[in-house]
């Protein structure tokens, strides 16, 4: 079986899309409303540069892109894609994860007019079998989705304490039987380790009934690959500095595709938007009093039934964004 292991990653070439077409690697959601979001914009920062698909469409506007991704080989195709802006200096790619921008090589000092977030895996990432984000026959349990991330959703499943899975169950898949299937894992792991997707769809199937199927499948996949990769608490610790690295009038965007990251990212935006945030229990306001910015997306940005229509992944895409003042 194949295994991705930490290392490879940093190693292994970078598998060109199957159809070789431009964009084909990942169709970006929501480009046209992040351009309009972006329009005045100067210099960018896509905190999730994937395969370029945003980044490209910024450049072709005349902006200056920052790209970041933990994933190495996203970066790598990213780099392929663009390297004429590369070579002209309007467009630099950074391996890391946009929780820690320091750490991916980036000056505190830097600001932006408009920054990006395009949450959870490309189109490449899950389709890639080897990186084991799939519930696809026989392919690898991984979900790791850069080097910044020790343990892969195999092992994570082998030893995860039972209360604590079912847990994670119910907060990242809002599953109702998360209590059974977390037993139902730990039974099945005591008699051998989960190594593929399929011992987690036959627990799932053991649980939920024969007829459970893709959708549900998607959402547990999901919950365990949030947990894999630390996807919730990164975003939360991210947001403020984020927001820091805003310039005045700068545009912070954020498409989320599942309701854990577009509560953080509601009320995050409700916060910083409001005059006064003290606890709503104190008599009187010590706080600065003023607004950080402004709300520009008061409802979250769906996309529209053509572009579902094209790009089934839209569906579920919610953007949001948020104006310094
Ligand atoms: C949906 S894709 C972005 C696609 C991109 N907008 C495009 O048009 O090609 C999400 C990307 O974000 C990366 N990513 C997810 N979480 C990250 C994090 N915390 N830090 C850096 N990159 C992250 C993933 O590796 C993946 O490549």
């Amino acid at each position: 079986m194949t295994r991705v292991r930490y290392s490879s990653l940093h190693v292994s070439p970078v598998r060109t899309a199957p159809s070789g077409r431009p964009g084909a690697y990942h169709v970006p959601v929501l480009l046209p409303e992040v351009e309009t979001l972006f329009v005045g914009a100067a210099n960018i920062l896509d905190c999730t540069l994937g395969g370029g698909g945003h980044a490209a469409a910024l450049l072709d506007r005349g902006m200056r892109v920052t790209g970041v991704d933990r994933d190495p080989r996203a970066l790598a195709a990213a780099r392929e894609r663009l390297a004429d802006p590369e070579r002209a200096g309007q467009f630099r790619a950074l391996l890391g994860n946009y929780a820690d921008l320091e750490g991916a090589g980036l000056a505190y000092s830097e600001l932006f007019d408009g920054i990006l977030l395009d949450l959870g895996v490309s189109s490449h990432q899950f389709d890639d079998l080897t990186r084991g984000f799939t519930f696809r026959e026989g392919a690898p349990l991984d979900m790791r989705m850069g080097t910044d991330v020790d343990l892969g959703a195999d092992e994570l499943l082998n030893t995860i304490d039972e209360v604590d899975l079912s847990a994670l169950l119910r907060a990242y898949a809002d599953e109702p039987r998360a209590a059974r299937l977390a037993r139902e894992i730990v039974r099945r792991r005591d008699r051998r380790p989960f190594a593929t997707a399929d011992d987690l769809v036959d627990a799932i199937r053991a649980v939920l009934g024969p007829r459970s199927g893709a959708p549900e499948f998607a959402r547990i996949f999901q919950a365990v690959r949030i947990a894999v990769n630390d996807e919730l608490a990164g975003l939360e610790r991210a947001l403020p500095k984020l927001r820091d690295r805003l310039t005045s009038g700068g545009v912070l965007a954020i498409i989320s595709y599942h309701s854990g990251e577009d509560r953080l990212v509601k009320n995050a935006f409700r916060d910083w938007s409001a005059a006064c945030i003290c606890p709503p229990k104190q008599m009187m306001c010590t706080c600065r009093g003023e607004p950080l910015g402004e709300t520009l997306t008061k409802k979250p940005i769906n996309a529209t039934d053509a572009e579902i229509d094209v790009n089934s992944r839209a569906r579920s895409a919610r953007l949001r964004a948020w104006r310094r003042v």
